[in-house]
């Protein structure tokens, strides 16, 4: 049987860290998780520091703000394997309250949605029948979050291009301080989560027939509050899950059967979460 191939971006610390520990107990010895990150230091102390696994975890430098490094580590994917089973677009740049968002949003759209865009194009056409490609982003990212008046730049896209036009013209108003005085919501999170939800339903738009065909699955997830660095910077969450605690349902999506419903879709614990606000 072909072994099953796995990659995890942004998987140095957090939920990224958690997914590859969970995949790789999960998948079989003759399978193989890539533990990706944009250090090669961190990487190779993450994977050295794993507790005893079934699949075996390979470390690999993926800078996902870096569009050369997404293509090398593609194509060194398909030419090694032939191709790809699980990825999970994880990684973001952490930000905290302090940031002036005009300061941080051209690095934050580059890592965060940029590199989301770049992963989906290198990898998608990657993927083995039956593979899943996974966006994780937010409960914050659905149209209910943006005032009604921008609606339309994130609504209805049908091509990553549009979906990346959509976040340089919405990170050009953030960077030229424009968005402050519109109805653009402060925290660059919410956009930029919307964003990545919006490119998830864009390329499932134009895969939908051929990915049902062959039992693909593209969705973007939502692991609720966790306690890691980045949500302590602007919450409580001391009493929120573990990214041990939080994988569990992106687990299931990753490795259960795939239901049919959650095609192109933002999914929370097993449940659509709803892209457009009640009429
Ligand atoms: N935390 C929450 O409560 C929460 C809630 C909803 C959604 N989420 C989403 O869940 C995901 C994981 O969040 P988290 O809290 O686990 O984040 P985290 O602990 O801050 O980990 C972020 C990871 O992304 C990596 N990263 C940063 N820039 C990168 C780049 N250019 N290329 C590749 N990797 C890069 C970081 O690498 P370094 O180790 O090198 O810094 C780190 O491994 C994110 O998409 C987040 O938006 C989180």
């Amino acid at each position: 049987m072909t072994s099953r191939i796995a990659l995890v971006t942004g998987a140095t610390q957090g939920l990224g860290t958690a997914l590859v520990a969970g995949l790789a107990q999960r998948l079989a010895p003759t399978d193989i998780v890539y533990l990706t990150g944009r250090d090669a230091a961190r990487v190779g102390t993450v994977v050295a520091d794993l507790p005893v696994t079934s699949a075996e975890v390979r470390g690999e430098v993926l800078d996902v703000s870096d569009p050369g490094s997404v293509t090398r580590l593609a194509e060194e994917i398909s030419d090694r394997h032939g191709g790809v089973d699980i990825v999970i677009n994880n990684a973001v740049m952490r930000v905290g309250p302090e940031d002036d968002p005009r300061a941080v949003v051209q690095e934050y759209t580059e890592v965060n949605n940029f590199g989301t865009t770049r992963v989906m194009r290198a990898f998608t056409p990657l993927l083995r029948d039956g593979g899943r490609l996974l966006v994780v982003a937010s409960s914050l990212g659905t149209l209910t979050f943006l005032a009604p008046v921008l609606h339309s730049r994130f609504d209805d896209l049908t091509s990553l291009d549009a979906v990346d036009a959509a976040t340089a013209a919405w990170r050009d108003q953030v960077r030229d301080g424009s968005a402050r005085s519109g109805a653009w919501p402060g925290f660059v999170n919410i956009p930029s989560k919307i964003a990545q939800v919006a490119a998830v339903r864009a390329l499932a738009a134009e895969r939908r027939d051929g990915d049902a065909e062959r039992g693909i699955l593209l969705a973007s997830v939502c692991p609720g509050m966790m306690n890691t660095p980045t949500s302590a910077l602007w919450w409580d969450v001391s009493d929120a899950p573990t990214p041990d605690q939080a994988a569990g349902p992106l687990l299931s999506l990753a490795l259960d059967p795939i239901k049919p419903e959650h095609y192109g879709e933002l999914v929370r614990d097993g449940a659509v979460l709803p892209w457009r606000p009640p009429s």
